[in-house]
């Protein structure tokens, strides 16, 4: 069971769901029994804190403790996660490390860039996390400063479209020799299998068998996420984000998982 897991989630394409995806899989991390930091590293225009609705807890940023003004404890803001159904005995935790923005983070000069991997080793060694999770924009900085000292686990996020597939093997190329990654995966995310089906578009298979990076899993398009997103809630149980982040999370557990293991619809509809 892989632990330590310092997770990157990349892409040079915008809007093809890093954030979305990095809190589903955070979430199941957590709900499995895992202690699991996720940090947002997106400075150009921090998400998470409202996409897991704890916006209004957050007190400092990374900015802060980076230059040493507030404590971890103040730092971190606990989200609240429930249990997944065979969750360990243990104690997990999902704890949210909230971005600041780029002009306050880069006012005490650009060399704040080259500290970012060594306060993240600090927050992952002093939280005690298991995971750490990472969600960067969708600029070429931010992941080579992490992948290049800190993350050992890179995860490419792709929309089904040949664009954003593209996008995400070139990003996956950056994280190769000279860096800690161990591990570079693909996720394909807002995948509308129906229509995939329908409109004569390369199906999932397909789609993971030309791809040059190997696949970690694919999450579903949810057409009620925005909306949850949006008021500050956290996907469902049965959303089939959750069920595909829950699988992913096995799997970065070293955990060999079906496909679409636990998703019915998904299953039937992707053998067809
Ligand atoms: N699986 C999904 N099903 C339905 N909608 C989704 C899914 N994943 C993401 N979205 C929607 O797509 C939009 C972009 O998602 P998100 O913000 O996660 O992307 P991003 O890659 O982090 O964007 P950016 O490059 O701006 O950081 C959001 O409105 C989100 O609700
Ligand atoms: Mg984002």
């Amino acid at each position: 069971m892989m632990r330590n897991g310092k997770i990157l989630f990349s892409s040079l394409k915008g809007g093809v769901g890093k954030s979305s995806a990095s809190c589903a899989v955070a979430a199941a991390l957590a709900a499995d029994g895992y202690k699991t930091v996720i940090v947002d590293l997106d400075f150009r225009s921090r998400s998470l804190d409202l996409m897991l609705g704890v916006a209004e807890n957050v007190l400092f940023t990374f900015d802060d403790y980076l230059k040493e003004r507030c404590s971890l404890d103040a730092l971190l803001v606990s989200v609240p996660v429930p249990p997944s159904r065979d969750r360990r005995a243990g104690e997990g935790f999902l704890k949210l490390c909230p971005a600041p923005s780029e002009e306050v983070f880069e006012s005490d000069g650009a060399d704040s860039y080259d500290k970012i991997p060594e306060y993240l080793e600090r927050i992952a060694r002093e939280s005690g996390a298991d995971y750490m999770v990472c969600d960067t924009g969708a600029d070429s900085r931010m992941p080579a400063i992490i992948a290049g000292g800190f993350a050992n686990f890179a995860i490419v996020v792709s929309e089904q479209s040949r664009t954003a597939l593209r996008a995400a093997e070139a990003t996956a190329e950056r994280f190769t020799e000279g860096t800690p990654v161990s591990h570079v995966r693909l996720l394909i995310n807002n995948f509308d299998i129906e229509a995939a089906r329908r409109s004569g578009r390369a199906g999932i298979l397909e789609m993971i068998d030309g791809c040059a990076v190997k696949c970690i899993g694919v999450i579903p398009a949810d057409p009620a996420l925005a909306a949850l997103q949006d008021a500050g809630l956290m996907p469902g149980a049965s959303s089939p984000v959750t069920l595909a982040a829950a699988n992913i999370a096995r799997r970065i557990q070293g955990v060999q998982t079906p496909l679409f293991h636990g998703m019915k619809k998904e299953r039937r509809i992707a053998i067809l």
